[in-house]
């Protein structure tokens, strides 16, 4: 075992206790800090994204939702300070980001070494987090997913957010055009990204985006999931595709986390033995959820070189201690903010 001289033997955290306000249900706790077992490694979290799918957790709307008492937390930038046996290739002190899903609203976090992918030492920590989930997931729905060329049109949904302000920045760096829904205060930032703001609450929402694309748009990108996906299908150009990536929707009971989801599996299934059938005019619908693996620690390297170059500008909504979790988690609710909330463990 190797161990970081400078490893503190105490260890913060935040814990989600229940689904309801997390006012009420995020307290932070001391106790002691990991050690690294066999094929682990013991992370210093310098930087952990706030997200989506903490709001959903807490909501017990998140698919598979973990049971409470955990540990939250999508995604993390740390360094390394111990490695347990067996692990090759890593040491103590190297920049590593990692997606656990759960557990990295922590100042130290126990891993398996081969889930850490490389983080360049010279980035802003809150930026290296913002492009692990976000980033990658709008990565891969752009490259892996759907096959678009310069000047083709996409519809972005939510681009004023964590994932549509990187999904926004990379389709107008691949010569996409971008219409991207957000509420109106909001449609500055988008429109400063590049992209074509509507708001998504408009009542002919569909006919303000087939004013801006009457031949309707290549590739839609949902993440509201329900009655929308007919819309979003309705304004597909032939070939064009939807990805579906979530079904926030809202208006379900906390506890009910597989129900928003069955009208998109519903949809995809049907449409897709539809275009077996030769009836969708070549359009198709598709269902995206990011998981690590080879190509995510390869697209993530992808991210890394954008912003280096300049071209993805993560926009850091909010800065937080981990004692003000609850504060950043409420302002992803209130939808108050632009970009991505990230808590800084060393924040004192
Ligand atoms: N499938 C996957 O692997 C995966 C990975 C990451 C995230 N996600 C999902 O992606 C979604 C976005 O995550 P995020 O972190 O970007 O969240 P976020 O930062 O809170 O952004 C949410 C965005 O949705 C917009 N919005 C709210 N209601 C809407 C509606 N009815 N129609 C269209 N847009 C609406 C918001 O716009 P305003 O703020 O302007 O109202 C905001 O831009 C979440 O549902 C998350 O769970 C999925």
């Amino acid at each position: 075992m190797t161990v970081h001289s400078e490893a503190s033997l105490v260890n913060a955290r935040v814990t989600m206790t229940g689904s309801g306000e997390p006012e009420q249900n995020l307290v932070a706790v001391r106790d002691a800090r990991p050690s690294a077992g066999p094929g682990k490694a013991v992370v210093r979290v310098e930087a952990a994204g706030v997200s989506y799918a903490e709001v959903q957790m807490l909501q017990h709307l998140h698919p598979f939702p973990p049971k409470f008492p955990f540990v939250p937390g999508y995604d993390l930038v740390g360094r390394v300070v111990e490695t347990g046996p067996g692990v090759t290739g890593l040491r103590p002190g190297d920049r590593v980001a990692a997606m656990p899903r759960q557990g990295a609203w922590q100042e130290y976090v126990e891993l398996p070494a081969k889930h850490l992918a490389e983080a360049p030492g010279h980035l802003d920590p809150a930026v290296a987090v913002s492009l692990i989930t976000n980033g990658v997931t709008a990565y891969q729905m752009l490259h892996r997913l759907v096959s678009l060329h310069p000047g083709d049109t996409v519809l972005v949904h939510g681009a004023s957010g964590g994932v549509g302000t990187l999904l926004t920045q990379l389709a107008v760096h691949h010569g996409l055009r971008v219409i991207g829904t957000a509420s109106p205060a909001k449609h500055p930032a988008v429109r400063a990204l590049g992209a074509e703001p509507v708001d998504y609450r408009l009542p002919d929402f569909a006919g303000a985006v087939r004013e801006l694309a009457p031949q309707g748009v290549q590739a839609v990108f949902d993440h509201v999931g329900g009655r929308g996906l007919d819309v979003g299908w309705d304004l597909l150009a032939d070939g064009g595709t939807l990805v579906s990536f979530d079904s926030s929707v809202a208006g379900y009971r906390p506890g009910q986390w597989f129900r928003p989801h069955v009208p998109a599996l519903r949809r995809t299934v049907a449409r897709w033995f539809a275009r077996r059938l030769g009836l969708t005019r070549g359009r198709r619908q598709t269902m995206y959820y990011v998981k690590p693996g080879a190509k995510f620690q390869a697209d993530l390297a992808a991210l890394y070189r954008l912003a280096d170059e300049g071209v993805l500008r993560p926009e850091i909504a909010g800065r937080h201690r981990l004692d003000e979790a609850p504060a950043a988690l409420r302002a992803l609710l209130d939808g108050a903010t632009v970009g991505k909330h990230v808590l800084i463990p060393s924040h004192r």
